[in-house]
């Protein structure tokens, strides 16, 4: 067996062990208190990778939190670059009592890391650091310029990427990008995403009288604002779950015949994937099957709602307020922009006179979706059979990360979307769950990855983006 092999083999516990080091620290990007554990994180990382000898670690502030940036640049010349992107940021964890173990300090059960961030993303940075340490502690040549961005703010919408991307564009050009935040499409199906949703996050305030008024003297003489709120949401879909604001579905890239037929090729088991949700049955738009309803139809969900009397009992009142926040799923080629404007125009219009409405517009991302033709996904496919020795598959994704679009964008290549995660992985949930197999297979991946790229022919694909 080659050195690389043989060392990522051999030191499958101890990847483990450093993982859960890095996890321990409480990255929430979106908890103003967690600020200094999200520095920490970045500092944790950075000093971790710094023992791999790159030419370059930094840790690069932003308006938020920081990102990490690493360079391995030894490679002779000519070779292609690589640039690796993920985010060491995590979600909150509540409800903090339906969790096992505790998020912040990760656990081995059944072959799995349980904890905040084990997969979503830290793990699967960890899968690159990872590839890149065998490459080093070996002495094996890397054969092609590696470079490592892990951003601080994924998990809040990349709000200072673009800042970010633009302060340090030379540091970030590249042949090649390759972002592991994705999932496989089950246990033991190598897979490459495709397509992302993009993501317009808006959160509508309804105000009806000053403060709380009394329900028997009141009732009856003014607009109560949490029925208003809850009638205009009803409003926002019609009864075949069809998004009712109106240019909502205008600049939707409708599904070809033959993207229809691979989604249906899928070994997809709805039944099996029904009894993961826990739900009683599955619902959406009328006319699309389940993954084509995840994965390239807009949708439109409401995150949470607020407002009235939430206290033990009954208490008699018109609430004075009441707010929620509504999350847009986008396709290709919807703008975030102009859907937060649509769907606020919608709500200005059919919110009566007797309550006041302000909308406030959160930061959300572009959808992406890749040419399969790249000779890129070729040999990607290699990495993947030799980790795996299973074909690999193509699948979309219903999430989105803001920086896959903006960086093949700023490149005009494809971004290759291999990842490691398991549907059932529980991100943003209570128990969060990494499959150790599929860390183990993914560093190998992750290696071999490099490995086929300087093997490429060099020639269209060398240019610099
Ligand atoms: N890793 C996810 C993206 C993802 C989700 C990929 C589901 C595949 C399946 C990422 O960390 C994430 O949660 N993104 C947020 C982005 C948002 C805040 C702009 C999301 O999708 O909600
Ligand atoms: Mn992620
Ligand atoms: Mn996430």
């Amino acid at each position: 067996m080659d050195p690389l092999t043989t060392f990522i083999d051999e030191n499958r516990a101890r990847f483990v062990d450093e993982l859960s080091a890095w996890v321990r620290i409480p990255s929430i990007s979106s908890d103003s208190r967690r600020a200094a554990d999200v520095r920490a994180s970045a500092e944790h990382l950075a000093d971790h990778l710094r023992s791999f000898e790159p030419s370059r670690v930094e840790i690069w502030p932003t308006a938020g939190h920081p990102a990490v940036f690493a360079e391995w640049s030894e490679a002779p010349e000519g070779a292609p670059t690589l640039l690796v992107y993920g985010h060491h940021d995590v979600q909150p964890v509540d409800p903090l009592g339906a969790w096992t173990s505790p998020p912040f300090e990760p656990q081995v059960r059944d072959n799995r890391l349980w904890g905040r961030g084990v997969v979503d993303d830290k793990g699967q940075v960890y899968i690159h650091a990872k590839a890149i340490e065998s490459y080093r502690r070996t002495g094996t040549p890397l054969p092609i310029r590696l470079k490592m961005i892990v951003e601080g703010e994924e998990e809040v919408g990349s709000p200072n990427l673009d800042a970010l991307m633009q302060d340090h564009a030379d540091a970030l050009s590249t042949d090649f990008v390759c972002v592991s935040d994705t999932a496989m499409f089950g246990r033991g199906l190598p897979s490459l995403c495709v397509g992302l949703r993009g993501l317009a996050y808006l959160e509508a305030f309804v105000e009806g009288p000053a403060l709380d008024l009394h329900s028997g003297s009141f009732g009856g003489g003014v607009l109560n604002p949490v029925l208003e709120l809850a009638r205009m949401l009803a409003a926002l879909h019609d009864s075949q779950g069809r998004v009712a604001v109106p240019g909502f579905y205008d600049d939707v890239v409708a599904l070809t015949p033959g993207e229809r037929r691979a989604l249906q090729e899928l070994p997809f088991d709805e039944a099996e994937w029904l009894k993961s949700t826990g739900a009683p049955r599955t619902w959406g738009e009328a006319g699309y099957s389940t993954l084509e309803r995840i994965w390239a139809r807009p949708t439109l969900d409401c995150c949470g709602m607020a407002g009235g009397f939430q206290g033990e009992g009954a208490k008699t009142i018109i609430p004075a307020r009441a707010s929620a926040k509504i999350a847009c799923r986008l396709v290709p080629n919807q703008e975030p922009d102009d859907i937060v404007r649509k769907v606020t125009e919608h709500l200005t219009r059919i919110a009566r006179p007797g309550v006041r409405l302000r909308v406030k517009s959160h930061s959300g991302g572009r959808p992406y979706l890749s040419p399969t033709d790249h000779p890129i996904y070729e040999v990607a496919k290699r990495a993947f059979s030799r980790a795996f020795g299973k074909p690999t598959i193509f699948i979309r994704e219903g999430g989105s990360i803001p920086f896959v679009r903006t960086i093949a964008d700023a490149t005009g290549k494809p971004c290759l979307l291999m990842g490691f995660g398991q549907p059932d992985e529980n991100s943003h949930a209570p128990n969060e769950w990494l499959d150790l197999d599929n860390y183990h297979l993914g560093i190998k991946s992750a290696a071999y990855l490099y490995d086929e790229i300087g093997r490429m022919t060099s020639g269209s694909e060398g240019e610099s983006g």
